[in-house]
């Protein structure tokens, strides 16, 4: 039954990667520096590869790019309102080096959504007002991140009992509990 709980999560996420308003689409991702200062912060989850990476794109000049190069485990949590479902994960995060990939990537990108990886100053410079952005049409800032998860959590909240399952990645494949929530 853990099992079908996890084959069932993986063909959700791929889910929120096609649907728009799926509520998996949207996922926090906490990270952690050198220093120990945690942030967290909102990523939109754009594919899922063979049940296994999940992957999102970000600005190379992101603070998370720094944590993710200091310590490059992150948490991630998504949530599902309508079932009441909370997934965490942690994962390793690879940064995709390929530069042939990422071309090939940035070019499939619509040119609106190109903006968020194009601006002149890196993310978090100050700025006089919102209005007050440049852009420069390269993506030179395009990264891609590949998130490999080692343990995933799966709460759901529900009458009569709530279930929890707890998933380990094992070199015989994951391999999952029930625990109490
Ligand atoms: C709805 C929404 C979606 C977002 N999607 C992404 C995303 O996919 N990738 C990303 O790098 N930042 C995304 N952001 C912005 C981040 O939440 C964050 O503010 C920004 O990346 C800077 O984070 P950092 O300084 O911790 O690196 C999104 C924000 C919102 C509100």
């Amino acid at each position: 039954m853990t099992r079908q709980m996890l084959t069932n999560l993986f063909s959700e996420l791929s889910s929120a990667v096609k649907k728009k308003d799926h509520p998996y689409r949207y996922f926090t991702m906490a990270s952690c520096g050198f220093n120990g200062h945690i942030r967290q912060r909102t990523m939109v989850l754009r594919d899922v590869i063979d049940a296994n990476f999940l992957v999102a794109y970000t600005d190379k000049r992101s603070k998370k790019m720094r944590h993710i190069k200091e310590h490059n485990e992150v948490s991630l949590l998504f949530f599902n309102p309508e079932t009441l479902t909370q997934i965490n994960m942690i994962a390793y995060v690879e940064i995709e080096r390929d530069k042939d990939a990422l071309k090939k990537k940035w070019d499939k990108i619509p040119d609106y959504s190109k903006i968020d990886y194009i601006t002149s100053d890196g993310p978090g410079t100050i700025i006089d007002h919102p209005d007050d952005i440049e852009y420069n049409d390269h993506g030179g800032n395009f990264a891609m991140l590949y998130f490999v998860p080692e343990k995933i959590e799966i709460l759901q909240i529900k009458r009569p009992n709530h279930v929890r399952a707890s998933f380990e990645k094992t070199n015989f494949g994951w391999e999952g509990v029930f625990i109490t929530p």
